[in-house]
């Protein structure tokens, strides 16, 4: 597989599994729906967070060490299939679970209601757009287009801690 086309063509076929996944893991949640699954689904949605928020820090700061490697170089190449690994392996599968389990969190305990949750859903969408942005990033960089200097990457790094600083007070704090 190379070139842009039949890249592009392998990336709309992830989004779509990755959509399927999100859809299933999502209806699946909302058919079952029992009392006691509640503090169980909220570990699991913990546990998704820590994972996905982990990815989301790492990744910008690997795209800092990668600016200052020259095109070609096995530095390089090795960036190139770290930030892919963590894509795909860690970030993209944590961020669908964390959805899964937080929208039935949110409908099974909440009805969807709060001025906190509502808050904590802008928060969530920001966040996963910077993950869309993250990702473009990585197709960038693996075909050695990026345009952006380390400098641009370390901004961009504060952007979802200071996304999840604000999500973790509004959920535990609930201030409104
Ligand atoms: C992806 C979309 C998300 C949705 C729909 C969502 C929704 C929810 C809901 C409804 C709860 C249950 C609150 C309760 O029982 O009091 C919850 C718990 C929690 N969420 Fe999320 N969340 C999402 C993403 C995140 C993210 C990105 C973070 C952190 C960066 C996060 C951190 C937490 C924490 C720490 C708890 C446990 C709070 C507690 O038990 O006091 N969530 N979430």
């Amino acid at each position: 597989m190379s070139g842009p086309s039949s890249s592009g063509s392998v990336a709309a076929y992830r989004a779509v599994v990755a959509l399927a996944i999100f859809a299933v893991l999502t209806g699946l949640l909302f058919w079952l729906n029992p009392e006691a699954l509640y503090p169980w689904i909220k570990a699991v949605h913990v546990v998704a967070v820590i994972s996905w928020m982990a990815g989301m820090l790492y990744l910008p700061r690997l795209f800092v060490y990668h600016c200052d490697a020259p095109a070609g170089s096995v530095q390089s190449e090795t960036f190139k299939i770290m930030e892919r690994r963590l894509l795909r392996a860690i970030i993209n599968p944590a961020m669908i679970v964390a959805w899964s389990a937080g929208l039935w969190m949110a409908w099974s305990g909440f009805a969807f209601s709060g001025g906190w949750l509502h808050a904590k859903l802008v928060a969530v969408l920001a966040l996963t757009g910077m993950h869309g942005y993250l990702a473009g990033a990585v197709r960038r960089f693996a075909e050695d287009r990026n345009t952006r200097p380390a400098r641009h990457w370390r901004i961009v790094n504060e952007v979802p801690t200071l996304l999840m600083i604000a999500i973790v007070i509004l959920v535990v704090v609930k201030p409104f």
